[in-house]
Order: structure tokens, then C-alpha cells, then sequence
């Protein structure tokens, strides 16, 4: 490529998703040795992630009409994989961690009365789209990062804590996870549902950046390009953990919490 090509990209990517984005795509390509910071790297991605769901809701689903419909229908059937892992009551709390604008979560359960809340940093910007677009959510995201979630949550609040695609997106998905384990009521299951190795499969692009895998033995692993953590291992006393994965590149992970948990962060 030419080096007028080059400069004529950076500025297009410089208008479109702005200096940060601009800043890791140049460290990507020219200085891959030095370390931004997760953070830093995450917040350069958003205005990637507000486009994608812009056009989202201009086109109604982009590629996916169906999931566009299924998303506004109250009457939605919660999905079989989470109405699994419900406890047996008239009435749960759910948490859809990073849910998007509109949670993918089924709205209706037989025999279950089902209140759903949803959270994601972006969900100012979403509702910016959402009047935009002149569209009504079944259920409102509030704004909260899944990393401050016990800013937003007493501890051992939800019957089912979940997460599709986003736990991956996050700058401290350890962090995330823990603060979901530490939300949810003591017997009760955290859902996770992602692509298995999604920054690798996206060559590290956006808010890609972490990598959720298992192991030869099963055990639950989350892996940037600079570190790896066996969640299996290092949260044995607090929780169970088994993964599945589906389809032979969508890996669900159940995480049974044992017990309460005593202290706030750093758990
Ligand atoms: C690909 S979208 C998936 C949205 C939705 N869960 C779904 O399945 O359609 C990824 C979402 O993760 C959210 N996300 C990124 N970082 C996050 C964090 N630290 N905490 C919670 N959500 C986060 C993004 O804002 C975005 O809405």
C-alpha cells in the first residue's frame, strides 16, 4: 500500500471513530510490543459499537430481520438455556449484563413471573438510538459497567445473572465475572454465552480484546494477548464451573455460586 493510502486511511478512521481509535490502530500495526491500556483500548472502540447499532436500527436488524422482531415482542419466550438454570419459584430477577440496547432475554417463562433488568455502559448513547429511531425497549438498559455492578447491586440480588457476546467486550472481564458471581443469590447460576476465542477470531479489533476458552481438563479459561487466567482454579472455593460449547464456536459457561460472598471488590 502506498503511503498516501496510509495516511488516507488513518484520516478516515480518525473521522469516523475518532483519535483513540486512530491511537490503537497505529500501536496495532506499526508498535504491537507496547502496551496501551485495556481501558484505554475499550473506551477508543465505543464509537465503533454505537455505529454497529445504529445501523442496527436504521435497517431493523441489518442481517438479522428476525432477531430484530424477536427483541421488541414482549410476549417473547425466555430461552430455553436460561430457563433452565431458574430456581423453582413463582417469581426471579434476572440481570442481562451488557445487554445491548434491547435484551435478547425471552420476556415470558410459564408459570414464572419474570422481571428482567439490563446494564451497559452504553446505555445513554443507546437511548440517544432508541429516540432516534422512534423505538419503545420492552425493557430499558441502565447505564453501569459490569465491573461496578455491586455500585449498582446489593450483593445476592438476582435468581439468574447473564451475559451474551459482551462479558468478552468488557476492560476487566475478571473483574466482571466476579462482580456477577457476587450479585447473584448463593445457589443460583451466572450464564455466560460467547464465541470462543472472539479477540482472536476478530484479530484483536474494537472492544475484542479478551478471549474466553476451555481447557483440556474443562476449566474455564479468559486470556488477552498478555495474560491468562484458569477461572475454574482461582474461584474453586467460591463457585462451580462447567463449560459446553455449542455448535462447535459458542461456548456456554454455568457458573453455580456456593456461597455468599462476605467483602465488596477484590473479593
Ligand atoms: C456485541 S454487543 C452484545 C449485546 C447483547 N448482549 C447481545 O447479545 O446482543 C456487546 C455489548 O457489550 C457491552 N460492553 C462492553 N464493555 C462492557 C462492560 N465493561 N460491561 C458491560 N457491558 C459491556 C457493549 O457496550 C455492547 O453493548
Amino acid at each position: 500500500m502506498s503511503a498516501l493510502r496510509r495516511v488516507a486511511n488513518a484520516i478516515d478512521l480518525y473521522r469516523r471513530e475518532g483519535f483513540g481509535a486512530l491511537i490503537v490502530a497505529l500501536t496495532h500495526r506499526y508498535m504491537p510490543a507496547i502496551p496501551l491500556s485495556a481501558r484505554f483500548t475499550w473506551k477508543a472502540a465505543t464509537r465503533y459499537e454505537m455505529r454497529f447499532w445504529d445501523d442496527w436500527f436504521k435497517t431493523r436488524g441489518s442481517q438479522w430481520p428476525d432477531d430484530y422482531r424477536r427483541r421488541l415482542d414482549p410476549d417473547l419466550p425466555l430461552q430455553p438455556i436460561a430457563a433452565a438454570l431458574l430456581p423453582p419459584q413463582p417469581a426471579v430477577d434476572i440481570l442481562d449484563v451488557g445487554a445491548g440496547p434491547l435484551t435478547v432475554l425471552g420476556k415470558k417463562c410459564e408459570g414464572v413471573n419474570i422481571r428482567i433488568t439490563a446494564i451497559d455502559p452504553l446505555a445513554d448513547a443507546y437511548d440517544r438510538l432508541l429516540e432516534k429511531y422512534h423505538v419503545q425497549p420492552p425493557v430499558r438498559t441502565r447505564m453501569l459497567d459490569a465491573e461496578d455492578l455491586s455500585r449498582g447491586f446489593q450483593a445476592d440480588t438476582f435468581d439468574l445473572v447473564h451475559a451474551r457476546n459482551s462479558v468478552d467486550h468488557a476492560y476487566n472481564p475478571e473483574e466482571a465475572i466476579l462482580q456477577m458471581i457476587r450479585v447473584v443469590k448463593a445457589g443460583c447460576y451466572v450464564l455466560l454465552e460467547h464465541s470462543v476465542n472472539e479477540a482472536e477470531q476478530r484479530d484483536y479489533s474494537g472492544m475484542h480484546q479478551w478471549n474466553f476458552s476451555v481447557s483440556g481438563e474443562g476449566d474455564f479459561l479468559v486470556r488477552s494477548k498478555s495474560r491468562e487466567v484458569n477461572m475454574t482454579r482461582k474461584y474453586a472455593d467460591l463457585c462451580t464451573i462447567s463449560c459446553e460449547v455449542l455448535d462447535g464456536s459458542m461456548l456456554i459457561t454455568r457458573i453455580l455460586k456456593r456461597r455468599p460472598l462476605e467483602t465488596g471488590r477484590g473479593m
